[in-house]
């Protein structure tokens, strides 16, 4: 089983990931082995703080062993081509979990036949999906059918990932980008095809939207990304996450998946005030990362 998007589960499998992660949070003792004399490499081509820790952590925790490799110095496609990391990686460890430029180097380490977990692409960021829907049910324990979600900034990552879970799940969810930069078309299709009847609306101007009771937002500048911050301040600023926009929509939570840029998507008062989760968002990383390596590594157990 690999997990390179949201696109991989099923809507009842999301649910019994969020289930686990949540018994995993309130029992952890119970789940010290699944992963003993297993380890997985961690294979980094952009910077992290919260996805590194939590998976190393998590494995851990697990009973297993991460081996973090910084891919300046692995080489992915430079050194050694891609399939044939994986494929070494196959003769020594378990699974890899990958940060990666391009979605398609997940699907080319999956190549060996090793349990791939996407920690973040350019298309996709699953695990962070997972926290974020684990942290939303928390803050809402009622039919998550009725939240109204709110996402702003870029249509990138980790909006699409959102988009996906969203959609799976069946949730009311706005997507609000400057025009240019919204989800893209490819992606789009694809959800629609595979959800035809969902309940996600992408938009441009932030006064079409009357009311949210979480707001999402992400940096306006990804890894990777080399557009000048002179230029993205004048276009990203009318999406801006501050008090008077929290007043307006009545909004009751605010999510951030991290790293923040203060004061550009979001501003202090709002990431520091009582409304914000990010912190509780950051921590469920770890507890949906430990549900999927169970699921994944449970199965291959079975
Ligand atoms: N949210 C997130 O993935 O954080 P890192 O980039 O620090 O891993
Ligand atoms: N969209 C951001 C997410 C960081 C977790 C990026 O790709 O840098």
């Amino acid at each position: 089983m690999n997990l390179l998007s949201l696109f991989d589960l099923e809507a009842k499998q999301i649910h019994q990931v969020l289930k686990l992660a949540g018994e995993i949070k309130a029992h952890p003792a119970g789940y010290q082995t699944c992963l003993k004399g297993r380890s997985i490499a961690l294979l980094f081509e952009k910077p992290s703080l919260r996805t590194r820790v939590s998976f190393e952590v998590g494995i851990q925790q697990l009973g297993g062993q991460a081996i973090y490799l910084d891919a300046q110095m692995v080489g992915p496609g430079q050194r050694e081509s891609i399939e044939d990391i994986a494929r070494n990686l196959g003769c020594w460890t378990h699974g890899i979990v990958a940060r990666v430029f391009q979605h398609d180097t997940l699907t080319r380490l999956a190549c060996a036949g090793l349990p791939v977990v996407n920690a973040l692409c350019d298309q996709h960021h699953p695990c962070q999906s997972l926290a974020d829907l684990l942290t939303i049910q928390e803050r809402y324990p009622v039919d998550l059918r009725v939240v109204d979600i709110l996402f702003i900034g870029e249509g990138n990552n980790v909006c699409q990932s959102l988009m996906v879970g969203a959609a799976a799940l069946d949730l009311k969810l706005t997507v609000v980008t400057p025009a240019a930069f919204g989800p893209n078309e490819e992606f789009l299709q694809k959800l629609k095809e595979h959800f035809p009847h969902h309940r996600i609306q992408v938009k441009h101007d932030l006064t079409d939207v009357p009311h949210a009771d979480v707001i999402y937002t992400d940096t306006w500048v990804s890894m990777g990304d080399h557009r000048p911050i002179e230029e993205t301040l004048p276009i990203f600023m009318p999406y801006q996450v501050n008090q008077d926009l929290i007043d307006r929509l009545q909004a009751t939570t605010v999510l951030h998946c991290l790293p923040a840029h203060r004061n550009h998507e979001i501003t202090d008062q709002v990431l520091d005030g009582p409304l914000s989760s990010v912190l509780q968002q950051a921590e469920n990383r770890l507890y949906v990362q430990k549900a999927v390596l169970y699921m994944i590594y449970q199965e291959f157990a079975a």
